[in-house]
């Protein structure tokens, strides 16, 4: 059913007495979970008037993609990478997640919703949290959600002041992909031809805690990209003082690259010495593919997540704090994206490309760039 009537469904299982039994009766709630911080309140006391948090299961399938919950297992499970992963040895982050498709026949929804709502308040946030988080206590679901949950009540944009300089919005016009033309945004049937509703975001955010201050967050999700890709790029920082000549005729900084999908798997980028007579540098990967590792499909995230909740396990749900704490950060940018404005108050890119230039100038400014996927 539709988003607007979560609350009033929610509330009528509690009346025909569905909820009442915590061993046998959950309540599952796809997202969007709220549209803002307001109403996602609203939402979360109505779903807990009327069965408490531990029956209440927020599905949000990325925590079901096996490469979002192996983040853990490999922070956790090996003891080289937990000492770098900090402000000391980590420049910056980068989050992507890139689509291919467009609307797909779904203007009714996305015209309400847009790429912020979509895909960052949920999905790129729980890729965000699972990667700055703290090591939890144990693995049981409290443990783990309540380390999510201090994070991202953490985190807010780099510049409160000037949101130009955090966040950036774009929608597609038409443009080539594999050899078609695809309509602009616009264009698409049910889509208002003067919508501002983005399909492109990107966000610089900071962590203020000890494990991240000062390190810049960069995450970006968008239709009508190039390639779909999902990835999260942990960039450390470069070499105090570099001796060698690199072919690139610069220092090359280690990347760690956890590859979400597609082509599911880890890669690390270091310098090696090319060979032959000079004493020159080039960046390689090491590279870990679980096709190869493993060579069986991984399991639906939507299946994986239903039994979970069949078994009463929440860990892979997102708790009612983490969803407030999420639209808490983002807030800031809801108010501007959603006023009334012209059509030419959003910037545009062409359908094939990798979103709009201010996007560039966003890690530019910084000395920086998003990783070539
Ligand atoms: C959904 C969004 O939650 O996730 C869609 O509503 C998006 O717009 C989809 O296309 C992406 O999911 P996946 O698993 O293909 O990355």
């Amino acid at each position: 059913m539709a988003p607007r009537f979560f609350g009033e469904a929610a509330q009528q299982l509690g009346a025909a007495g569905m909820l009442e039994d915590p061993k046998k009766h959950r309540l599952v709630i796809e997202k969007p979970f709220g549209r803002d911080l307001s109403s996602a309140q609203v939402l979360n006391k109505i779903v807990r008037q009327v069965c408490p948090e531990e029956q209440i299961y927020r599905i949000d399938h990325y925590l079901g993609k096996e490469t979002v919950q192996n983040l853990m297992v490999f922070r956790f499970a090996n003891a080289i990478f937990e000492p770098l992963w900090n402000r000391q040895f980590v420049d910056n982050v980068q989050i992507t997640v890139a689509e291919t498709v467009g609307l797909e026949g779904r203007a009714g929804y996305y015209e309400t919703s847009g790429a912020l709502r979509d895909m960052v308040q949920n999905h790129l946030m729980q890729l965000f949290s699972l990667t700055a988080m703290e090591p939890p206590n144990s693995l049981d679901a409290d443990s783990i959600r309540n380390e999510k949950v201090k994070v991202v009540q953490a985190t807010h944009l780099a510049d409160l002041e000037r949101l130009e300089l955090s966040a950036i919005r774009g929608q597609y016009t038409n443009g080539w992909m594999k050899g078609k033309d695809v309509p602009a945004y616009r264009e698409e049937g049910g889509a208002d031809p003067n919508s501002t509703t983005p399909t492109y975001a990107a966000l610089k955010l900071y962590i203020d805690n000890w494990r991240w201050k000062g390190v810049p967050f960069y995450l970006r999700t968008g239709k009508r990209m190039p390639k779909k890709v999902s990835e999260i790029a942990i960039q450390f920082k470069e070499v105090p003082y570099l001796m060698f000549q690199s072919a690139a005729k610069q220092a090359n900084p280690n990347v760690l690259a956890l590859r979400i999908q597609p082509n599911e798997g880890i890669s690390m980028r270091f310098e090696v010495k090319t060979p032959g007579s000079s004493l020159r540098t080039r960046s390689v990967d090491m590279d870990f593919r679980y096709d190869t590792a493993f060579g069986k499909p991984s399991t639906d995230a939507y299946s994986r997540l239903l039994i979970d909740c069949m078994l009463g396990d929440q860990t892979l749900f997102t708790h009612g704090d983490e969803v407030e704490a999420s639209w808490r950060a983002l807030t800031p940018i809801l108010g501007i994206w959603d006023a009334p404005a012209p059509p030419e108050a959003i910037p545009l890119y062409e359908a094939g490309t990798w979103g709009p230039v201010e996007s560039e100038l966003l890690l530019n400014r910084d000395g920086r760039r998003w990783r070539r996927l």
